[in-house]
């Protein structure tokens, strides 16, 4: 029997993509799934392809950037369910540019659903499964973009090296109390993701990646994310590392040589704090040779 089992998995941005798969994986794992996203009719049809594995799954209209909303679908889980084991805070969206044109209702939106949406989940579900006792996950997606930058994504890098940072502190906080913490860090997944702008809330008067008005920089990496990884395969991973106890899933391997370079930085700027003048460091290493 699947640990999944008879457990009860809360999945937001579920109408498409990774979090699409997330909610099938977890239907086939057998568990109970409430499917939460801000668009309607795509939850519609994705409720009901996860009802078609089996399951007993609902959907629940929710905007994560609203702490209102994921309360009141927190509280709808537990009333539909009678309680909550797993949380995927998945909903994200993505904007391109220089940090400095990027506008400035631009940088709020995506702060407010990869970021706050993250805290809202949190806030409305953590307590509830503390209160619970019954053990559980919170898995948080964040991104190869959480760990290191090829430049261009300033709201969305800032959020996912945010979403890192926060479900660090939170496995600290949680150790000993049998509601574990996950982050998930994937690179390129062929999702919807760069027509992120359908659920901008000034939609109307905006284009998507798809019509861009000019060059846009993730119309340049539109065919990466065309042959990434399919989110099926993402979901599958998912579930392998929670079962294994991972922190940090990771999807695509080839990231590490980044992630090396970028902790080498690291180093070699602390090596440049040990040698600083300015710290005292040097003198005082003179004075005791
Ligand atoms: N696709 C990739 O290459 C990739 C890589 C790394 C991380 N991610 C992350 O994966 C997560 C899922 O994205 P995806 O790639 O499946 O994209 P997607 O666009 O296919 O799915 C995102 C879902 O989030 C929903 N959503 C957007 N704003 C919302 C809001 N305010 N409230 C509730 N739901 C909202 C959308 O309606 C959509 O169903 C995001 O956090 C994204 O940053 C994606």
């Amino acid at each position: 029997m699947s640990e999944f089992d008879g457990r009860v998995a809360f999945v937001t941005g579920a109408a498409s993509g990774i979090g699409r798969a997330l909610a099938l994986a977890f239907a086939r794992a057998g568990s109970r799934v409430m499917l939460a996203d801000i668009e309607g009719d795509a939850l519609d049809t994705a409720v009901g392809e996860v009802r078609r594995t089996g399951a007993d799954a609902r959907a629940v209209r929710c905007d994560v950037s609203s702490e209102a909303s994921v309360e009141e679908a927190a509280r709808r889980t537990v009333e539909a369910f009678g309680a909550v084991h797993i949380v995927c805070n998945n909903a994200g969206v993505i904007v391109g540019g220089r940090a400095e044109e990027i506008a400035e209702r631009d940088w709020e939106w995506v702060l407010a659903v990869n970021l706050m949406g993250v805290v809202h989940g949190i806030r409305a579900f953590l307590p509830r499964m503390r209160s619970q006792g019954q053990g559980g996950y919170i898995v948080n997606t964040a991104s190869g973009a959480g760990l290191f930058t090829p430049g261009m994504l300033g709201p969305y890098s800032a959020s996912k090296f945010a979403v890192v940072g926060l479900s660090e502190c939170l496995a600290a906080e949680l150790v000993g109390t049998g509601v574990r913490v996950a982050v998930l860090c994937p690179s390129f997944v062929n999702t919807r993701i760069f027509d992120a702008q359908r659920n901008h809330p000034d939609c109307s008067e905006r284009r998507g990646v798809e019509a861009p008005e000019k060059a846009d920089p993730l119309s340049a990496m539109l065919p990466l994310l065309q042959s990434g990884m399919e989110p099926e395969r993402v979901a599958d991973r998912v579930l392998e590392a929670l079962r294994a106890g991972e922190f940090y899933i990771f999807t695509h391997p080839e990231m590490r040589a980044v992630c090396e370079q970028r902790h080498a930085n690291l180093i070699a700027a602390f090596e440049s704090a040990e040698r600083s003048f300015a710290l005292g460091r040097a003198e005082s290493k003179k004075a005791g040779a």
